[in-house]
């Protein structure tokens, strides 16, 4: 067994073109009728955290009830795998969904892929001394729009690990195209396939509890996207002038996050402001419910095969392995 000097670290950065393309999309974003702001910019090095400190809570059910899954199911989904696939997590935050499921996958090789790098280097780096004798490779990333894969990794059995229900934060089209696109990083390989975790439809008291709770740290996750917009563009965002606001919208099945102007207000950034009025609201995230047959059946739409999937007892959360 070799002995792992550290975990190599890749970073595909937006280029000057892509950063400005950004700018231009989140300025686009707040001066439409119905200000929107993708959720991407949640995170960073403090939204990360802040995101953490989320999972924690006791409303928030997603996180314990998909590690108890984990956990519960390890060894069927290690028949699902295959043996040692190259473990590739998206969105792997601190790591610690992939770390739980080492020791029954036994993966070949471990990919950590996540936007927030500097959060990502730290965890990693830790999680490389625990498991010294395993090839870890870190990628600072967007994967939201099109995942970029260093040449290190080859193409045979790779399981590309997407957990936490991330893909609710998707509309159901735009995680048809994502799910796609994984699916194409495995075609023409040996093996490969995908697991995934999907939160599903339940009661609203029990959603509306998750994405407002009680000490407040949803609502500093959702305040904090505005000090990342002001580091992003430049703009004068005061988030004592906001509010969280989280609600539910039954007809498309999916909580919505806003943050809602506390007072008749002005922002203002590079080449531009404006107005909002006290009340009006800008939508910073959507996050899907689904039935799980519906989410099956996106599966088979985005090509995937031979669906295996486990629930929790309450029928809250799903794990679904699909081949490609
Ligand atoms: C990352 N994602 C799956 C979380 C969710 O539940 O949609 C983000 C989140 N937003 C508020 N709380 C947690």
């Amino acid at each position: 067994m070799t002995l792992q000097t550290g975990p190599t670290f890749f970073s595909f950065p937006a280029d000057a073109l892509a950063q400005e393309a950004e700018v231009a999309a989140v300025v686009a974003g707040l001066m439409a009728e119905a200000p929107r702001v993708s959720p991407k910019y949640l995170y960073g090095p403090l939204g990360s955290r802040l995101f953490d400190a989320i999972t924690e809570l006791p409303e928030y059910y997603p996180t314990r009830t998909e590690k108890a899954l984990l956990e519960s199911c390890r060894d069927r989904v290690a028949r699902a795998t295959g043996p040692a696939p190259k473990l590739i997590d998206l969105g792997a935050g601190n790591c610690e969904k992939a770390r739980s499921l080492f020791d029954a996958l036994k993966p070949a090789q471990y990919v950590a892929v996540d936007i927030s790098a500097d959060f990502l280097r730290q965890s990693l780096s830790q999680l490389q001394r625990d498991f010294p004798h395993l090839e870890m490779l870190g990628v600072g990333s967007d994967f939201s729009s099109g995942l970029r894969l260093p040449d290190a990794v080859s193409r045979d059995n790779r399981l590309f690990f997407y957990p936490g229900s991330s893909i609710g934060n998707f509309t159901p089209e735009q995680a048809l195209t994502f799910l796609a696109g994984i699916r194409d990083h495995c075609v023409g390989a040996h093996g490969g396939g995908l697991l995934i975790g999907v939160d599903l439809i339940k009661s609203e008291a029990l959603l509306q509890a998750a994405y407002d709770d009680a000490l407040g740290v949803t609502a500093a996750f959702n305040l904090n996207l505005l000090n990342n917009l002001n580091a992003l563009i430049g703009s004068n965002f005061s988030v004592a002038d906001w509010r969280h606001r989280a609600l539910f919208n039954v007809e498309a099945s999916r909580i919505e996050m806003h943050l809602e102007a506390r007072r008749d207000l002005g922002v203002r950034w590079p080449g531009g402001a404006r107005a909002f009025r006290q009340g009006q609201r800008i939508h910073t995230e959507n996050s899907y419910k689904y039935a799980l047959a519906d989410f099956k059946a996106l599966l088979e739409r985005a090509g995937f095969s031979r669906i295996q999937s486990w629930t929790d007892d309450n029928n809250w959360f799903a794990l679904c392995h699909a081949a490609i």
